[in-house]
């Protein structure tokens, strides 16, 4: 047996099976740096995926708030301490002014959780409203807004799951503001159907940039309609960023691109660079009157290190100009997979923002039927190859990278090149 077979061996004894793994030979990491990842056996590899130390691996400022605040302090959430009402106020100078209060937690699973829980609490409402390909994370609630995972308990009758706005496979085959229409009317739609059940709609709960549907290219107005659909009918909405925000997306917050603000919105993964740590924002009309009912509190949410870690982040955002960053080179990589669509048949279309990319993958362009096989082939030749990524989508056929921000145009022309190969390989 190998090393990486006796750690699966024991992770099967102690943890059961199903913990999921990515790759089909799964890498055991030991370090990591920048946007490089390090095995055990010392081979380097280059992260296109990981969104979550989007700093870049182990950033020594980061790692440095974190520990000088873990020697100084580390305690339960009721006393006063500086580091959250710091972190508070830089995260909302950062925001549209109408969004005011702060509320934190440790996963994003739980910022979505309490983001529903205040919706229904200010609404009076119990609906919800997500898309069909959906996933927002794993608590009872938050699970019946998943769709590619069906709940254990099936399905409430108050959730409603709507065609996520696809600009490749696009609804009746129409295109620009006629699409984005035909999608908001979707939501018109679910909302009518709620309504005949006597449900009333307590919010929409949506990625602003569909991170796991696959992303879209779909016009900004499908949302900032479908946005006036949910307030018309007493509804509020609600931004998951747990993936799109801090500056992954070429703007700091994934619903700039949406050209929408919202009632509620919700954060996690990369806000601590692996320090779990997460958020909702919101209006304080809506915080504070679900704060006072429910009587929120979280043991770990918001504590002086989890703080002194996100604060580092945001040091780090601004001082190394990360999102532009993700703008340029961003729009270097899309260009750059944009030369391969071009030479591989088997890319059906290219879609992103900033260094968020998803890489469609067809068995045939005419009819634009997913590769998810081919797809997963890829994936794995990539990780053999030394550039890790993964894959997603409705069709499980959408190549997903979203590189560490610090990413440079020599990092990209290095996964362009390798990429180039292992396509002509398949
Ligand atoms: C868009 C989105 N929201 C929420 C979550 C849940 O976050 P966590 O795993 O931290 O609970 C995820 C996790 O993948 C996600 O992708």
């Amino acid at each position: 047996m190998n090393k990486n077979q006796e750690l699966l061996a024991r992770r099967e004894q102690l943890l059961g099976t199903g913990n999921p793994l990515f790759y089909e030979d799964p890498l055991h990491l030991v370090k990591g740096e920048g946007v490089w990842l390090y095995d055990a056996d010392g081979r380097k590899y280059l992260d296109c995926y990981n969104n979550v130390p989007s700093v870049g691996h182990c950033h020594p400022h980061v790692v440095e708030a974190l520990c000088e605040q873990a020697r100084t302090l580390n305690i339960h959430t009721r006393y006063l301490h500086e580091n959250i009402l710091d972190y508070a106020e830089r995260l909302l100078q950062k925001l549209d002014p109408s969004l005011d209060r702060v509320m934190l937690a440790c996963t994003g699973s739980e910022a979505n959780e309490q983001a529903m829980r205040m919706a229904r609490h200010y609404t009076g409402g119990t609906g919800f409203i997500c898309t069909d390909a959906s996933y927002h994370g794993n608590t009872s609630l938050v699970a019946q807004l998943s769709a590619i995972f069906e709940p254990i308990e099936g399905y409430a009758d108050f959730i409603r799951m709507v065609k996520w706005p696809d600009s490749y496979r696009c609804l009746d085959d129409l295109e620009g503001e006629a699409l984005a229409t035909a999608y908001a009317d979707c939501v018109k739609a679910a909302i009518d159907s709620m309504h005949e059940a006597g449900i009333k709609l307590a919010g929409m709960l949506v990625c602003p940039i569909y991170a796991n549907e696959g992303l879209s290219d779909v016009l900004p107005s499908y949302l900032q309609q479908a946005v006036k659909h949910v307030h018309d009918a007493g509804g509020v909405f609600i931004a998951d960023e747990v993936q799109s925000a801090f500056g992954r997306t070429g703007t700091f917050w994934g619903h700039e691109q949406a050209g929408v603000v919202p009632d509620i919105m919700t954060l996690g993964k990369p806000m601590g660079a692996g320090h779990p740590i997460s958020g909702v924002i919101a209006r304080s009309e809506i915080i504070d009157g679900y704060r006072n009912a429910a009587m929120y509190f979280n043991t770990f949410g918001g504590n002086p290190v989890s703080c002194a870690a996100a604060l580092a982040v945001l040091d780090v955002l601004d001082q190394e100009s990360l999102v532009e960053n993700a703008a340029e080179v961003g729009d270097y990589v899309l260009k750059g997979f944009k030369g391969l669509q071009d030479k591989h048949d088997i890319i059906g279309d290219v879609r992103g923002s900033g260094l968020f990319f998803g890489i469609d993958m067809v068995k045939d362009q005419a009819t634009k039927e997913a590769a998810p096989i081919e797809t997963k082939a890829l994936v794995n030749k990539m990780r053999h190859a030394g550039v890790l990524m993964s894959n997603i989508g409705a069709l499980d056929n959408v190549l997903k990278l979203r590189p560490p921000l610090p990413f440079s145009k020599e990092n990209a022309d290095y996964l362009l090149e390798i990429l180039d190969q292992q396509l002509s390989s398949l």
